[in-house]
């Protein structure tokens, strides 16, 4: 999920659909109704108190303003940190004896504005998170709770991207994703849980592509993912004639746009790396994203055998997820 993990690159052919975010099974409560639900948001809060307890102890307040943020940007970070101990603590408390241990994350962070970078992901994710949780939550005291977090998740968000020259609000409505797409992203930072303490959710097959040379163009920028054919054919949902389809996420709409030479591409192993599999046909970006709002800001993709029409994007029909892209222009 990190960007240079991730991928990028939105370009959506004038064949793109792009429907409401229709609601979907998946967002289902887990089997453990709220408990489960809290406990997902409980591992998230650790994972960023974590990252923000490292990179606070990594970075000196010079680090940061050497990579050129402002002088009162570490104290924000500080600030940051506090309030995502305070999630911690806030959650704990109400899970009690129920709330599952922490596990152990690493972070591929190498400098300060990498760090930053990561840092508007994961607080991006975490509104998506609460975001699309919302819907499961029997309790409605949780619920004013969890969207009081969701706010304040979404203040970090937007400080972090304007502190890094991305728009800090970039379009009218957030993007919810449900439990296995962010246990999918936060996966890739977990790197042992206590014995007992497994959640309910799954990690989909990892999506990753060419690494960002920075913002992607809605219909223009070309996305290329790297061994997402290997991935998909591994996870036996595929055979090489399925016709896949890469499903963008941004605000309250999903896009479905078919993968071409997805065949080839997962034959032919030798083909170059940045071979695209996704091209938009039209330089005319309207035609690209057909006449409806272009993914804008932080944007996710799964890789689905779903087209949008006959069937909906669904955790079941998932062969690779969850790449992320920063969508500016
Ligand atoms: C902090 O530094 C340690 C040691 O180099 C490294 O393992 C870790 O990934 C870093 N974490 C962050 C968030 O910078
Ligand atoms: C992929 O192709 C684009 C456009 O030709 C180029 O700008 C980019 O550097 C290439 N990426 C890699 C990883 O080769």
């Amino acid at each position: 999920m990190h960007r240079s993990l991730a991928l990028l690159a939105g370009c959506l052919v004038p064949l793109s659909v792009a429907t409401p975010l229709e609601k979907r099974n998946d967002f289902a409560a887990p089997p453990g109704g709220d408990v489960d639900i809290l406990n997902y948001a409980l591992t998230l809060e650790y994972l960023e108190r974590k990252f923000y307890q490292e990179g606070l102890q990594n970075y000196t307040e010079n680090d940061f303003t050497a990579a050129g943020f402002t002088q009162d940007f570490y104290t924000n970070l500080q600030k940051v940190y506090s309030d995502e101990m305070t999630h911690v603590t806030f959650l704990s408390a109400d899970l009690g004896a129920k709330a599952v241990a922490e596990p152990t994350f690493a972070f591929p962070v190498k400098d300060a504005r990498s760090f930053v970078s990561l840092a508007s992901v994961l607080e991006g994710v975490g509104v998506s998170a609460y975001l699309g949780a919302a819907s499961s939550i029997a309790n409605k005291d949780y619920l004013t709770a969890a969207a009081s977090i969701l706010a304040v998740e979404a203040r970090h968000a937007s400080y972090l991207r304007a502190a890094l020259g991305e728009k800090p609000f970039p379009g009218p409505f957030d993007t919810p994703l449900d439990f296995d797409q962010v246990y999918s992203m936060a996966a890739q930072f977990i790197t042992g849980v206590a014995p007992g303490t497994k959640l309910p959710f799954i990690a989909f097959p990892p999506l990753t592509a060419a690494p960002a040379n920075g913002g992607f163009c809605a219909g223009q920028t070309t996305l290329t993912f790297t061994g997402a054919q290997a991935q998909a054919l591994k996870s036996g949902k595929v055979t090489q004639d399925t016709k896949v389809y890469a499903v963008f996420y941004s605000g309250l709409q999903a896009f479905y746009v078919p993968v071409r030479e997805f065949r080839r591409v997962g034959i032919r192993t030798q083909v170059p790396a940045n071979r695209s599999i996704v091209d938009c046909e039209d330089p005319r970006r309207q035609l690209c994203h057909g006449g409806q709002p272009a993914p804008a800001g932080q944007t996710y993709v799964t890789l689905n055998t779903a087209d949008g029409k006959s069937a909906k994007a669904s955790d079941e029909n998932t062969i690779a997820g969850v790449a992320l892209l920063e969508v500016s222009c």
